[in-house]
């Protein structure tokens, strides 16, 4: 009785564990996700041409509009970082779909996080 007890008990915790754990993993947009986003902004080579923060540089437009611009919703902010463009290289190898969630959550903050100072804020990405 007791033991059968036991057993659903952790059934339940197990389904809904199982079940809830992709809702977390969906809400992409917390601070923490931002701020990974701002550091991998400036580590993997975007802030290389999208100039830090993403203000516009030479080699890539400005990003600073993207939260209101609604020519680019997430879908095609993700789609744009999995497959590049016409002189955007593909993040696709070199990215996880982690990274690139954080990417889009700070792209698309309310208050973009300043990541902390850094010797190269602007390395190049992977092949370039
Ligand atoms: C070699 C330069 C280069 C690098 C590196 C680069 N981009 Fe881009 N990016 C561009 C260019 C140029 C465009 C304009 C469209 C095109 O040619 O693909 C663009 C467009 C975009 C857009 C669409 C917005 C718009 O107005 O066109 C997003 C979002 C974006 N880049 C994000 C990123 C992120 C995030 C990274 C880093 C993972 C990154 N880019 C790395 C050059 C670059």
């Amino acid at each position: 009785m007791l033991h059968s007890k036991f057993l659903q008990t952790a059934l339940i915790l197990a389904v809904s564990s199982v079940g809830f754990q992709p809702v977390f993993a969906r809400a992409a947009d917390t601070k923490a996700d931002e701020e990974a986003g701002a550091v991998l902004f400036r580590d993997k080579g975007c802030a290389y041409c999208h100039g830090a923060n993403g203000a516009g540089g030479k080699k890539g437009p400005d990003l600073s509009g993207l939260r209101t611009d609604k020519l680019w919703p997430p879908a095609k902010i993700t789609d744009q970082i999995l497959n590049g463009g016409q002189k955007m290289p593909p993040f696709s190898d070199s990215l996880s779909d982690k990274e690139i969630a954080e990417l889009v959550a700070y792209l698309r903050a309310k208050h973009r996080p300043i990541p902390p100072p850094s010797a190269n804020p602007t390395p190049a990405p992977p092949g370039l």
